[in-house]
């Protein structure tokens, strides 16, 4: 006996095979008509064109479902607003001139440093709920805001109690290389206190990543890191080539990073090196739109036979955008994507991001029930009708989360 039945769904959309999707494979979808999708101890049961057994039904003949919106790179926990700086880049300063000044990413860092973890809690748990409310089930969240031990800790120990608190899974990375703070000669300097701390790192997360940029971390010392993160046994992610072309994302391929994440600025012959690695492209085009700068080169990257994900990037300076159907849009847009690459993109090849292919991003018999019930007729409409009320239901773990 189920314990749910979504039944006669219009449309059950799903990446057809288990990540990572490369290349032609995003182009396929699988889309199943008229069908009941059963539930049972929080997985998927059965999908099936004949009628289902069950405790209890949800009449899905309105409703298109998809899997969970997996969201691979966002910087929750953070503090605060930064209005004015936005608003300053619309009179002609930019993102790096406003960081130079002190703004940016540390005012961010003084914030989160005076929060207490009570504060950041809260704040970040309205978040993770306006993002369950548009599909989004499982959230990644770095630090990356403190630049010294303690808070560090504090938003590694923020995101670990965030999984807890909430509906959505969170899962953690360590950016303590994400700036630099004062009181540090050098880049170098300040990376071999974050490479001193790894070990307390390591019981939150055996993930790091590295913001690599022209006046922030440039390649020897991305390079650094790299080598000293892998030597102690951690997965490495990068943000490569987001505003500057500085080779990130080869260093990327060549140390077998998980992921290269933004890649706006990434020229032709980085496009071709990640396509041929195993290293996830992890394109966020909310952060071209909100900075105004140009788009990732989805297409190309698609075309040269790249594992490509979706994801928001959501964060206080950059991208204040955690809207899986905005992002769609945008990539569809702007980056060449088809609306069937854009699906697989923020699900199946975002949980393979996250180690989490074989669990999540696919509707399949075994697999954990997170799903999105959209009011549509059809999964095309998506891109067309981003902006709309178009959520319907939001299951986790198989309850009814949302829209009962
Ligand atoms: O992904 N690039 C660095 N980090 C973020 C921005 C963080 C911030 O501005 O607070 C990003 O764009
Ligand atoms: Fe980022």
């Amino acid at each position: 006996m189920n314990d749910l039945v979504l039944s006669n769904a219009l449309q059950v959309v799903t990446p057809l095979q288990e990540p990572p999707l490369r290349g032609k494979e995003l182009a396929e979808i699988e889309v199943l008509e008229d069908v009941n999708l059963g539930i049972k101890g929080g997985k998927i049961s059965a999908i099936s064109n004949t009628p289902l057994e069950s405790r209890r039904y949800v009449d899905a003949s309105n409703c298109v479902i998809l899997p969970g919106f997996v969201d691979c790179h966002t910087h929750i926990p953070f503090y605060g607003s930064r209005h004015e700086e936005f608003l300053m880049r619309t009179q002609g300063k930019s993102y790096l001139e406003i960081m130079q000044a002190g703004g940016g990413i540390l005012s961010t860092v003084e914030a989160v440093r005076a929060a207490r973890i009570e504060d950041l809690l809260s704040f970040n748990t309205r978040l993770l709920g306006e993002m369950l409310s548009r599909g989004v089930t499982t959230v990644e969240g770095k630090s990356g805001y403190g630049l010294d031990k303690d808070t560090e800790l504090k938003q590694l120990e923020a995101l670990r109690v965030l999984d807890e608190i909430q509906h959505v899974d969170v899962i953690p990375t360590f950016l303590g290389a994400h700036a630099i703070p004062s009181g540090f000669k050098n880049p170098k300097e300040y990376l071999e206190y974050v490479i001193s701390i790894l070990n307390e790192v390591r019981e939150y997360t055996d993930t790091v990543d590295i913001f690599c940029e022209e006046e922030v971390f440039g390649i020897e010392d991305t390079e650094f890191f790299l080598k000293a993160a892998k030597a102690r046994g951690f997965k490495v992610r990068l943000h490569a080539d987001e505003l500057t072309s500085l080779g990130g994302s080869k260093l990327a391929a060549r140390y077998g990073a998980l992921s290269a994440d933004h890649l706006i600025a990434a020229d032709e012959d980085s496009l071709k090196t990640l396509a041929d690695s195993e290293t996830v492209a992890v394109l966020m085009p909310g952060t071209s739109f909100f900075l105004g700068e140009s788009y990732a080169k989805g297409r190309q990257l698609l075309n040269n036979g790249a594992i490509l994900a979706l994801a928001s990037d959501l964060n206080p300076g950059s991208c204040n955008i955690y809207d899986p159907f905005m992002v769609i849009h945008l990539a569809v847009v702007n980056c060449g994507i088809t609306i069937e690459e854009a699906i697989n993109a923020y699900t199946a090849n975002a949980a393979h991001v996250l180690g989490l292919g074989g669990n999540k991003g696919l509707i399949r018999e075994g697999y954990i029930a997170d799903l999105v019930l959209l009011d549509l007729r059809h999964y095309r409409e998506i891109p067309y009708r981003f902006s709309h009320d178009i959520v319907r239901m939001v299951i986790k773990d198989g309850e009814v989360v949302l829209g009962d």
